[in-house]
């Protein structure tokens, strides 16, 4: 909602210049000073997947302050996608470019199931490498994504173009 919009924009600090010069960081941190708002946050995210998905897949690691709760409020089951070498064998992983160098993304095999319907859910949408190496993790598992989902979109960096191939609908609450 605009209101929910308005106190978002608010509630997150905008830091020029960090973590390198150009980039505008932005701190959603005070986000989880305000109960309240981190409510409202959770009810509008779970409510725009009501019923569309079977199972959540966050991404490390902020992906996992909005990603549990959403899947609780959904009552469906919540899955770690973590960055490499943090969980056990067996698992499943997806390489991916990043601006200088790769990185690599993993979940336990076994925890997503064939045909399921997932949320892909992160804090961010920024050029789109991560969350699409997600998604390739999830359809590489025989599941499909039926929606994306953000705190935050950046539309100059184009990511939903990264995530058109996907077929599923991105939503994310603002926009800078
Ligand atoms: C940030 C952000 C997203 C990703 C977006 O995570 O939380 O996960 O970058 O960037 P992209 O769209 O260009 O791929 P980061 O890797 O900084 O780690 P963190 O979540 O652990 O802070
Ligand atoms: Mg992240």
């Amino acid at each position: 909602s605009a209101d929910l919009i308005k106190k978002l924009e608010n509630t997150i600090e905008n830091i020029p210049d960090f973590p390198i010069p150009g980039i505008q960081f932005k701190d959603i941190s005070p986000i989880f000073l305000d109960p309240k708002l981190y409510e409202e946050v959770i009810a509008d995210l779970a409510a725009a997947s009501k019923g569309k998905v079977d199972a959540v897949c966050g991404i490390e690691s902020r992906g996992y302050l909005f990603g549990i709760a959403i899947a609780v409020a959904l009552e469906v089951p919540f899955i770690l996608i973590r960055k490499k070498g943090k969980l056990p064998p067996p698992i499943i992983s997806e390489k991916y470019d990043l601006e200088y160098g790769s990185a690599e993304i993993e979940t336990r095999e076994g925890q997503i199931k064939k045909g399921q319907r997932i949320l892909i859910h992160d804090d961010l949408l920024a050029t789109g490498g991560t969350t699409e190496a997600a998604a390739k993790l999830i359809e590489k598992q025989g599941a499909t994504v039926a929606q994306f989902s953000f705190l935050i979109g950046l539309k100059s960096l184009n990511g939903d173009e990264k995530l058109k191939k996907f077929g599923a609908e991105v939503y994310h609450i603002l926009e800078y």
